[in-house]
C-alpha cells in the first residue's frame, strides 16, 4: 500500500492507473476509521480495479465552536486497517496542502445545503463540498463511495457530481450499526458510557417511528413525535428531527412512500450525533 502525502502524488498514482485501463474508486474519509469506513473500502473495492482512501480531516467544514482541534486522530492505526482492508493508496495530506496560502475557491450545492445539519452548522456543507471537489479533481474516480449515515452530505455530493459534470458515480453504502443498534460514527469516541447507552436513543427512536409507519401511520408530526418520545426519554437535546423527500430532502407533511427519510440530530452532552433511516425500510 502506497501512503501518499501530496496531491501531485495522488494524481501522479491514479493518472497512470487510468492509463492502464483501470477503473478508479475513491473513498473520502476523515479518519479514526471504523467498521463503516471499512465497508465503504469493500464495496470501493468491488466496483474498481484500484481503490485510494483519502485521510483528511477537513478544517473548512468545521465551524468556529465546534471540534477540529479535538476530532479523534490515529494515522497509525488507520494506516494499519487500510493495509487490512487491502487499499492500494492513502492519500494523507497536510491542511496546507490542500488549503495553501492565497486559496480562495469554494463550492456550494445551493438548496440542498441549507436545512438540517446545513442549518445547525452553517458553512458545514460549502467546506464537505469544496474538499471533496477538491478530492475528485486530484483523483479523478470513476466512483466514490460514501456513508448514508450522513444522508444529506451523500445527496449533496450526488448532486455536485451531476451539476460539475465530473464523471464520477457517487455510491452511498448502508449506516453499520453496533449490535444494539449505535449507527457507528468516529465521535462515538467521545462517548462516556453512560453516554453512549444514552445515544441508542436515536436509533430507539427512529425504529419507533418505523414501527409506527408499518402500523399505518403516515402523518410527519406523529413519527416525528415518536423519534422524540425516545430522545426526551433519554435526555438527549434534540438538534433536529426531520422526515423529508429522499434526494431533494424537502419537508414532508405525510410519509405516503416508504422511501421518505426520517431524520435525527441531538446532542449527548456535548457530544452531536445524527442518524437517519427510510421510514419503510
Ligand atoms: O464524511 C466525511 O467523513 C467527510 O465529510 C468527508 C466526506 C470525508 C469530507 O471531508
Amino acid at each position: 500500500m502506497r501512503v501518499v502525502r501530496t496531491p501531485a502524488e495522488l494524481t501522479e498514482w491514479t493518472e497512470t492507473a487510468r492509463r492502464q485501463g483501470r477503473r478508479v474508486g475513491l473513498v473520502p474519509t476523515m479518519g479514526f476509521l471504523h467498521q463503516g469506513h471499512l465497508s465503504l473500502m469493500v464495496a470501493c473495492r468491488e466496483r474498481a480495479d484500484v481503490t485510494a482512501v483519502s485521510i483528511f480531516v477537513n478544517p473548512t467544514q468545521f465551524g468556529p465552536t465546534e471540534d477540529l482541534a479535538r476530532y479523534p486522530r490515529d494515522l497509525e492505526g488507520d494506516l494499519e486497517k487500510c493495509r487490512a482492508a487491502k487499499v492500494d493508496t492513502v492519500f494523507a495530506p497536510e491542511a496546507g496542502a490542500m488549503y495553501p496560502p492565497g486559496h480562495r475557491t469554494f463550492v456550494e450545492v445551493t438548496g440542498l445545503q441549507d436545512g438540517l445539519c446545513g442549518g445547525r452548522r452553517p458553512g458545514h456543507f460549502r467546506g464537505v463540498a469544496t474538499v471533496v471537489t477538491q478530492l475528485f479533481a486530484l483523483a479523478r474516480p470513476h466512483v466514490a463511495v460514501f456513508g448514508e449515515k450522513d444522508w444529506q452530505q451523500l445527496q449533496i455530493l450526488r448532486r455536485l457530481a451531476v451539476d460539475l459534470h465530473l464523471g464520477v458515480e457517487v455510491v452511498g453504502m448502508p449506516i453499520i450499526r453496533e449490535p444494539d443498534g449505535l449507527a457507528m460514527s468516529s465521535r462515538n469516541a467521545y462517548l462516556s458510557p453512560p453516554e453512549r447507552t444514552r445515544a441508542l436513543a436515536l436509533s430507539r427512536g427512529l425504529a419507533a417511528a418505523r414501527a409506527r409507519w408499518a402500523a399505518g401511520e403516515r402523518g410527519a408530526e406523529a413519527l416525528r413525535e415518536a423519534v422524540r418520545a425516545e430522545l426526551g426519554a433519554a435526555e438527549v437535546r434534540e438538534d433536529y428531527v426531520a422526515l423529508v423527500t429522499p434526494d431533494t430532502l424537502e419537508d414532508l407533511q405525510r410519509a405516503d412512500r416508504a422511501d421518505a427519510r426520517l431524520l435525527v440530530a441531538g446532542f449527548v452532552g456535548k457530544t452531536r450525533l445524527i442518524d437517519n433511516t427510510a421510514i419503510g425500510c
